[in-house]
């Protein structure tokens, strides 16, 4: 970067947001404390990231295998997210933020689909920040579901199997019309991706913050940017000063 040039800010950040258990048990409260202190960290995080010129925001809030936690966690997490959506989404809405959900839609009972597709609805023509929430969301599930209708499309005929690439894949998974994230969070210490964005996280860059995710907010949120900041992407390439050497 030339000095006086503004760092580059990343087009799309996705979030593995960890700790919500630990942040709790550790103060001696219920694991459910920390989940709603964690949707307060949800809400800091995405005017962090309209106000800082993200694009996309994606955020890890329910995965495939979340189901198999306690009947009662799942019911305080899914209470969560309906709040989230019932109280939410009109002020996000006022604020030009689009909705998109990513995961499977099959087989989600009671009001959820319902409501996710409302909070999809309403904010289909914003142009602000794009919030991607990514519910009954695992990379494995996803890529497997595009397989099957890609198998489909050439059972029936109607496509070539040679004429699969890396894009068409990429168009029949969830997130197909979103660009891959530039960086991926995870917070608590753990450094690992879980399942996540498996696919889109060919070329990411990875930062790995201490901080529970109820502790989470604008400046760690601003640090995970600098820290991106001062990584050198190559996408395979050469450095532009390796490329400069190299003539
Ligand atoms: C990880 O903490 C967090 C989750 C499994 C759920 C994240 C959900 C929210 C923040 C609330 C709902 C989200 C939205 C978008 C409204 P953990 O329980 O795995 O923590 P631990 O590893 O310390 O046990």
């Amino acid at each position: 970067m030339i000095s006086g040039e503004m760092p580059p800010v990343p087009k799309h950040v996705a979030i593995i947001m960890d700790g919500n258990g630990r942040w709790a048990s550790e103060r001696g409260l219920p694991r459910s404390v920390g989940h709603s202190k964690g949707v307060e960290a949800v809400r800091r995080t995405v005017k962090a990231a309209g106000d800082a010129g993200v694009d996309f925001l994606t955020l890890f809030a329910f995965s495939s295998e979340n189901w198999s936690r306690p009947q009662s966690e799942v019911s305080d997490l899914m209470g969560l997210l309906r709040r989230f959506v019932r109280r939410d989404l009109a002020e996000l809405h006022k604020s030009n933020v689009r909705i998109k959900i990513i995961g499977d839609r099959t087989d989600l009972r009671g009001d959820i689909l319902p409501l996710l597709l409302e909070a999809e609805e309403t904010t289909r023509n914003n142009t602000g920040l794009t919030l991607v929430i990514a519910f009954n969301y695992g990379s494995r599930d996803e890529i497997a579901r595009a397989t099957i209708r890609l198998a489909r499309e050439v059972e029936a005929g109607r496509l070539k199997a040679d004429a699969i690439t890396p894009d068409l894949i990429g168009a029949h998974l969830d997130t197909a019309g979103i660009p891959d994230p530039d960086l991926i969070i995870r917070t608590s210490g753990e450094e690992r991706l879980s399942n996540f964005l498996l696919w889109q996280a060919a070329y990411t860059e990875f930062v790995f913050l201490p901080q529970y995710w109820p502790d989470f907010g604008a400046e760690a949120f601003n640090e995970a940017l600098r820290i991106f900041a001062s990584r050198d992407r190559r996408f395979g390439g050469l450095s532009a000063k390796t490329a400069a050497v190299a003539g």
